[in-house]
Parts: structure tokens; C-alpha cells; sequence
């Protein structure tokens, strides 16, 4: 038997960010249910029809955060018949990812992420991923991954010149543009400048859509001629157009560049069955990758300059390790190792704001978390933004603080207090181009600049499918003495 308590833990609290003056997160309440029954974790009950639907709609990441606090590392709730679990220790996430990975399929969420992106590496399963994984692997090798850090370095160079002393941006613009071109450039060989813009605006609209696809039932309501579907499939239209102008090109010309385009239209699977990829599936795997390899690494930039203009002594010190490191060249690749502090503020923005800021997965079969039966098509969710908020693991988690990325404080915490990429077989393929392309990014751009908030900022988080800042991110430049900058 349940027994039920109404519970005053959750409205406003405004337990986020104010340090960071980020518009704090309004928390929902529910009924918490205890039940006797010790199968089942602590959860919660809805206080009228259909309020868990609203608030996932509404704001996953404060329904989620709002059950961590009220019921810990492991909480759940149901939607209709649908079981779901939220686990928040490092432990219980290592297992899901990795001890017991093969358990688990990505969650249904990725339905409408399947729409856009068909059957792509982030959206397929089982040994066809694998498969697909292995002919993609070879593009995201050490010494491949090396030889993009002069695409990197010379894309933001570019951006550099481009801007002007007290110019006023939106960041998160500048950032998606930019990171656009590293990934056409270095992975496709391709130029999208002339495109960046409607391209940015089509992911907003289809990523705007993608916290609705995870309720239950709106696979049928992609069937009515609603504006938010007409607005999603022509979204989906201009990134295909895109998509298809670059492998036609491609095709045409017969080259091989020896890019990831190249390798994904010439590969036979030779561990597999030999055969090589069909012109869709060249398609959902290409427009996988354009659009996971830039709108992550954008917004992780974007947090990283809000973060840095908002704590002048980080930005001091990262000012003096650029400086001293590259005295006014470009980076290369060999500087990565030299810029230690560089690298220890990216991992300290991605702690705060980790892009992909909710992981998903469904049980194939039960399985135990703690003594509890979770059971066959459970969904269980791993929300990296709330656990590495967890003062635990993280002491006054809410401050912004690239300290605790010296070595000897990585190794004090256990792994999975920080998965921003997450784990096991499924981890981002893109993890070193990201800590690569971050870091020169930031390295090529802060010899030049200091990225000032617009004081008329209101500065909100967005969780859509990844984690944005809702109104931009506006920003006024302001050129660094380059005397100062030898
Ligand atoms: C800061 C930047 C990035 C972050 C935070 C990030 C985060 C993630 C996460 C958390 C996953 C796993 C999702 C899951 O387990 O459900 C993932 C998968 C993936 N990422 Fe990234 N990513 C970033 C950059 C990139 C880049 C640069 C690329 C490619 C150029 C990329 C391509 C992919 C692909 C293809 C997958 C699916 C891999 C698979 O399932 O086999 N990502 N990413």
C-alpha cells in the first residue's frame, strides 16, 4: 500500500545560479508517494491529470531536478502505464552505461530525433550501430583528429577578423556559425557559409520540437496538419537540402579527400558482411554528424564565454596562459598540451552546462539498482547537469571554478560525477574533436578578445535536446590591448 504526502519542496525554489545570475529554475511540486511495498524506489504522484505530461513539456530539466531533490539517487514516476526512473550517483549511471550496457536502447524521446535524422549513429541500435560505428571510427582517430586542428585554428581566425572592436553579437549565433564551418570543413570538405544562417534557424525549429516527441502519443499527432509539424518538416527540408547539395557535389567530382565523406561514401564494412552504405543511409549518417558535431560544441562555447565574462579572475588567468603559450601566433595541435588551463575551463563550463544535458535509456530486460526490481521497458534517465551539481562530488557545486580540474582533483572523484559525453558503447564518437575544437577555439579567440554580457541580457537556460541559452546570448566585444597580449 502507498501512503501519500503532500510535499512543499518544490515551487521557485531557486536553488540554481545565483551566483551566475542564470535565471533560476522553477521547480514543480508533486505528491511524493512512499510506498511499503521495497520493490519500488521512492516516487511521485501527479496533483492533477496529466501534470507530469505538462511539465516534461514544459521544462524537463526542472521536473527532473525537482524529483532528485525530493527522492535522491533514484526516483520514479509513471506516465500512463509508461515506468520512469531517474538515478543520480555515479554508480547506478556506470552501470547502466557500462557494466550493464548491453541491457539498455536509447529511450523513446529519440523518436522524433529519428525523424530528422533517420537511422543515423545516434539513433540506431544494435549490431547495425556497430556497424555504422566501425566505418565512421576511422575519421575520429587520434592522428586524423590532429590534422583538423588548422581547419580549427584558422576558422576561428577567421570569425576573429571578422569582428570589430565594440560590436555587439549573439554569441550563441557566433558560436553555431562558427562551429558549422569546422565541421563542413574538416569532416566534409564543404563550405556552408552562404547557409549558416538558415541552417541555424531550421535545428531550432526541429530541436524545438523534440521535448514535445517525448511525450507518449505524439507519433499520431505528426499525421495533422498542426503548424508546429508544418514548421518540423520544412526545418527538416532545408537541412536535407543541405545535406544532399554536399554528397551530390561529392559524388560528382569522384574524389577521394580522405575526409569522414569520403570514407562513409567509398566504405565496405570488411569486419561485417562487405557491403557499403545506401544513398539514405549515407544521408541520416552524414546529417548525424553535421548537426551532433557543431550545436554541442557551440553551446559549450557560448556557456564558456557567458561563464568567463562573469569571473574576470578565470578570465585573467586564462588571458596569461595564452598568451605566454602562443605570444600571439595561432594554435596548433601541439599546444594543447601547453594549454592545461585552457582545457581546465572547457571541462569546468561543460560541469555547469554540460550540452547534452539529459541521457536516456530503456530497459531490455529487469535489472537491480540498490535492492529494486526496475523493470523490463523502464525508461531510466541520467541528467548530467544534476549530477554535476552535486555538492558530493562537487563542493559548492554552483560556482565556476577550472580548479577542480588539476589532476590530483580528477582522480579524487569517481568517473561517472562528470560524464558531459556520456559512456560505455554508446559514448560520443566526437569526444577528442570536441576538447580539441573547444580548446583552440578558445585559445585563437581570447588573444583578441574580451567577450563583455550586454547588461540587458536576461540570460535563461533552454534543455531543449541539448542544453541552450533561451534568449541568445548577447555580447559586446572588446578588443585586449595587443601590447598587453606579447
Ligand atoms: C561539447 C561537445 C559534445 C558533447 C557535449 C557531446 C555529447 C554527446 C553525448 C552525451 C553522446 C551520447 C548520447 C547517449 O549516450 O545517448 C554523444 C553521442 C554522439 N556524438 Fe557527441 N558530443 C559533442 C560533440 C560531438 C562532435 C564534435 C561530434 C562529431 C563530429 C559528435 C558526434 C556524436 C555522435 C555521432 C554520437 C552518437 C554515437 C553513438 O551512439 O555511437 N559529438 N555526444
Amino acid at each position: 500500500m502507498d501512503c501519500e504526502s503532500e510535499v512543499g519542496w518544490g515551487s521557485n525554489v531557486n536553488i540554481m545560479d545565483m551566483s551566475n545570475e542564470v535565471t533560476p529554475l522553477r521547480l514543480p511540486t508533486f505528491r511524493s508517494v512512499r510506498t511499503r511495498d521495497n520493490r519500488y524506489p521512492p516516487g511521485s504522484r501527479v496533483r492533477y491529470p496529466g501534470q507530469f505530461m505538462v511539465e516534461l513539456a514544459r521544462n524537463p530539466l526542472a521536473m527532473m531536478m525537482a524529483m532528485k531533490l525530493e527522492h535522491g539517487d533514484i526516483a520514479h514516476w509513471k506516465i500512463g502505464p509508461q515506468p520512469i526512473y531517474l538515478f543520480s550517483h555515479p554508480d547506478l549511471i556506470r552501470d547502466v552505461l557500462v557494466t550493464n550496457g548491453k541491457n539498455f536502447h536509447k529511450s523513446r524521446g529519440l523518436e522524433r530525433a529519428k525523424r530528422l535524422l533517420g537511422n543515423g549513429l545516434l539513433t540506431s541500435e544494435g549490431e547495425f550501430h556497430l556497424r555504422q560505428r566501425r566505418l565512421a571510427q576511422p575519421a575520429f582517430h587520434k592522428q586524423r583528429i590532429a590534422s583538423y586542428a588548422t581547419t580549427m585554428s584558422d576558422y576561428a581566425a577567421r570569425t576573429s577578423a571578422r569582428w570589430t572592436d565594440g560590436q555587439h553579437v549573439d554569441m550563441h549565433i557566433e558560436m553555431m556559425r562558427l562551429t558549422l564551418g569546422v565541421v563542413a570543413r574538416t569532416l566534409f570538405d564543404a563550405d556552408v557559409e552562404a547557409e549558416a544562417g538558415e541552417i541555424g534557424e531550421a535545428l531550432t525549429t526541429a530541436f524545438e520540437s523534440f521535448n514535445f516527441a517525448m511525450l507518449p502519443f505524439t507519433e499520431y499527432l505528426d499525421r495533422l496538419p498542426l503548424p508546429s509539424v508544418r514548421r518540423f518538416n520544412a526545418a527538416k527540408a532545408t537541412l536535407d537540402r543541405a545535406i544532399y547539395r554536399i554528397v551530390d557535389e561529392r559524388r560528382a567530382s569522384g574524389e577521394d579527400r580522405g575526409d569522414l565523406l569520403s570514407m562513409l561514401l567509398m566504405a565496405t564494412d570488411t569486419e561485417g558482411d562487405g557491403t557499403g552504405m545506401s544513398d539514405l543511409q549515407l544521408r541520416d549518417e552524414a546529417l548525424t554528424i553535421f548537426l551532433a558535431g557543431h550545436e554541442t560544441t557551440a553551446n559549450a562555447l557560448t556557456w564558456t564565454w557567458y561563464l568567463l565574462s562573469q569571473h574576470p579572475d578565470v578570465e585573467r588567468k586564462l588571458h596569461d596562459e595564452v598568451d605566454r603559450v602562443l605570444s600571439a601566433r595561432a594554435p596548433t595541435y601541439e599546444d594543447m598540451l601547453s594549454l592545461t588551463y585552457t582545457r581546465m575551463v572547457f571541462a569546468e563550463s561543460m560541469r555547469l552546462y554540460p550540452p547534452a544535458w539529459g541521457i536516456g535509456r530503456r530497459a531490455l530486460e529487469a535489472f537491480d539498482a540498490r535492492g529494486y526490481t526496475i523493470p523490463k521497458r523502464a525508461v531510466v534517465l541520467m541528467c548530467p547537469y544534476i549530477v554535476q551539481r552535486d555538492a558530493r562530488f562537487f563542493p559548492d557545486p554552483e560556482r565556476f571554478d577550472p580548479e577542480r580540474w588539476t589532476p590530483e582533483a580528477q582522480a579524487s572523484r569517481p568517473k561517472f560525477s562528470y560524464f558531459p559525453f556520456g559512456g560505455g558503447n554508446r559514448i560520443c564518437i566526437g569526444e577528442q574533436f570536441a576538447w580539441m575544437e573547444g580548446v583552440l577555439l578558445i585559445a585563437q579567440l581570447s588573444q583578441k578578445w574580451k567577450m563583455r554580457l550586454d547588461p540587458s541580457a536576461r540570460v535563461e537556460i533552454q534543455p531543449l535536446i541539448t542544453l541552450r541559452p533561451r534568449n541568445g546570448m548577447p555580447m559586446i566585444l572588446e578588443k585586449r590591448d595587443e601590447r598587453l597580449a606579447r
